[in-house]
């Protein structure tokens, strides 16, 4: 049985679909003074193992809040065969204390899911592996790699773009594309020229009158995808794509991202967004199938 939450409910039907299992039917709404309401409309038996399919970004509190409401309604039905698919897992970016004494907020999440009865948790691209040790059940981290390359072999005009990182961060994303796709991959890096003087350019391959496909994990503010599509576009780059995991994109990201030159922007569907066009539902189904059969 999957359960989608209303962040997720379109792809929790793609993952339904794909493997064959009932999609729960569920009543969710906003009170007038924003309180979420959730109800189970289906039966569920006892030993039924659930999934539940649910994002927790913006708005993140409001998200996490149906999650948890998702949970107690099963833990009242007493079902406990609980997998969490949360393909984008909010409140991720704080894993560790930058400062003395901050909330380490992804810890905090764990605890939260933990006591409410999750027995597995699945992600895609977690903003650090390191989360996974925050939790005491299985959490798999998925990637949307190979999902983002077959939508950029079925979709794109040059079947030999290069596949770049905005930084070396994300250059293992690159790389994983790259190896699909069997083309070039490479990050950008930061030179220092001299004292005052700092250069950002490709680490090892030229991208004059090339395709250039930049992948992050993120896009949120668009600042990082900003920066490297005017490094490209003053190195001679010929088209410059962009694409990402989770496609936060936040104010005017898609503004400024399409303003600095970008041909198209793309993003998976981890986050619901106007550029959401590559779907993760296989990458989910197939991990869920696979975990069937261990
Ligand atoms: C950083 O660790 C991430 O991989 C992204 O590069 C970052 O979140 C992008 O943020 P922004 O779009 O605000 O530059």
């Amino acid at each position: 049985m999957i359960i989608g939450g209303s962040a997720s409910q379109s792809l929790a039907a793609e993952v339904a679909k794909e493997l064959n299992d009932k999609l729960c039917s569920v009543e969710t709404k906003k009170f007038p003074d924003g309180e979420r309401y959730f109800r189970i409309k289906d039966e569920i038996p006892e030993d039924e193992k659930v999934i539940i399919i649910q994002s927790t970004g913006y708005p993140q509190d409001e998200n996490m809040m149906e999650l948890f409401f998702i949970l107690d309604t099963l833990s009242d039905m007493n079902i406990d065969d609980i997998t969490v698919v949360s393909p984008y897992l909010g409140y991720s970016r704080q894993e560790r204390r930058f400062k003395e004494v901050e909330c380490i907020s992804a810890k905090a999440i764990s605890k939260l899911l933990q006591s409410m009865g999750v027995k597995h948790l699945i992600s895609i691209n977690l903003h650090e592996e390191s989360i996974c040790d925050l939790y005491d059940i299985p959490v798999d981290n998925l990637s949307a790699m190979p999902s983002i390359a077959e939508y950029i072999r079925e979709n794109h005009e040059d079947k030999k773009p290069i596949i770049l990182a905005p930084d070396k961060g994300a250059e293992n994303f690159a790389k994983q594309i790259a190896e699909i796709l069997n083309t070039d991959y490479d990050y950008l890096e930061k030179v220092r020229l001299s004292p005052e003087k700092v250069k950002t350019k490709t680490k090892s391959i030229s991208v004059e009158n090339r395709s250039v496909i930049i992948v992050d994990d993120i896009i949120s503010t668009g600042g990082t995808i900003v920066n490297a599509i005017n490094i490209l576009k003053e190195n001679g780059a010929k088209l410059v794509d962009v694409v990402c995991v989770h496609p936060v994109l936040v104010n005017d990201a898609i503004l400024k991202i399409s303003a600095a030159g970008a041909n198209k922007i793309h993003g998976t569907n981890t986050l619901k967004s106007e550029v959401a066009h590559i779907s993760v539902a296989t990458t989910i189904a197939d991990h869920l199938k696979s975990l069937e059969n261990q």
